[in-house]
């Protein structure tokens, strides 16, 4: 109860209320964070809740208390409805620094878990761009880094064991964006140990499918999606159409969740990482964490809506 009275103070503007009106039946138990699923990251045992956040360009704004209000309210939604993961880099613009002012607000930073990355070529470099990270998100521990990109991947992962040996990084990984990569994070998987490879996989972009995402089954690797909206083009696809009856067996009460839902379904996703800079889309985001996931006969028919 006291958690949901907090998400109810921080995040109920009348006109935030008004939006959400259609989301209003299922907030109830959104507003419970005790609701949303849970992953264990296999190197650890430790619980992830599945839905998170990425700020590539969303999180890219100055630090005046405007441009920065919209986005608290991103953030508090995300932890008051039980997530923890924020996803951003270095390379992001300002979203770094967003993210860390941000982070130092009210409670924030004890309750998320914050992931950024490395993307230098050369261990001196890739050092001095860490301890900007820890300077421009403010804090001594940083939960995540990982190898941007596959960038000089193996100097980069070498320096991120000794900072996590150090106790100053808790986990490490590598990253990419696109189908074609997917055959360089594997061999770079298959050479070097990380917890966690950060890939894209959506409705419209299944070739993790194939040989990625069963490896870090196999192989007890943590996998945090990117792009599972395609950077929103995904939308077009279902632009005017409204959502089908089968939606409702899921408890999805819009595309963005049944999206969402299609990537958790994968027994390999740890969790997604939709980008955005609008409260009331994070709270149809963290919908997508809660009740049931499709199974393998309610995920072609979503593949057949994206065909
Ligand atoms: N190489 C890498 O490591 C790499 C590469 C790509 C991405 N990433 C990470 O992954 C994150 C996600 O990928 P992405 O940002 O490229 O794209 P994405 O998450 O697929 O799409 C983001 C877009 O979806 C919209 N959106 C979010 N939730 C929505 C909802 N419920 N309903 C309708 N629209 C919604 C957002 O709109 P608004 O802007 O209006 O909120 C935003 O424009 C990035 O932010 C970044 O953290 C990492």
């Amino acid at each position: 109860m006291h958690t949901r009275r907090r998400f109810i103070q921080h995040s109920t503007a009348a006109a935030t209320l008004a939006a959400l009106a259609p989301l209003l039946p299922t907030l109830s138990w959104a507003a419970d964070g005790s609701g949303l699923l849970r992953r264990k990251i296999p190197s650890t045992g430790e619980e992830l809740p599945v839905i998170g956040l990425g700020t590539s360009r969303t999180f890219d704004v100055s630090l005046d208390p405007n441009d920065l209000a919209p986005l608290l309210e991103v953030v508090r939604t995300l932890a008051n409805g039980g997530a923890t993961l924020v996803d951003t880099a270095p390379s992001y613009g300002n979203a770094e620094r967003v993210t860390g002012a941000l982070a130092a607000q009210d409670d924030l930073r004890a309750r998320l878990f914050l992931a950024s990355k490395v993307s230098s070529t050369g261990r001196e470099a890739g050092l001095r761009q860490i301890e900007a990270s820890f300077k421009d998100l403010k804090t001594d521990k940083i939960d995540l880094i990982q190898v941007h990109n596959l960038q000089d991947t193996s100097t980069q992962l070498a320096l991120l064991r000794e900072l996590k040996e150090q106790g100053r990084i808790r986990y490490i990984g590598i990253t990419h964006y696109i189908d074609s990569a997917h055959d360089d994070l594997l061999r770079a998987l298959a050479k070097d140990k990380v917890d966690f490879v950060q890939l894209n996989y959506s409705v419209g972009a299944r070739n993790a499918e194939k040989r990625l995402l069963p490896f870090c089954a196999d192989h007890g690797i943590a996998t945090l999606i990117n792009r599972p909206f395609q950077r929103g083009e995904l939308f077009a696809k279902v632009k005017d159409k409204p959502l089908p009856g089968w939606a409702q067996e899921l408890g999805a009460t819009s595309w963005a969740q049944v999206m969402l839902k299609f990537i958790l379904a994968h027994p390999a996703v740890t969790a997604v990482i939709p980008a955005t800079s609008k409260p009331r889309y994070m709270t149809d985001n963290l919908l997508a964490g809660h009740g049931q996931l499709p199974d393998a006969r309610q995920r072609e028919r979503i593949i057949e809506v994206f065909a």
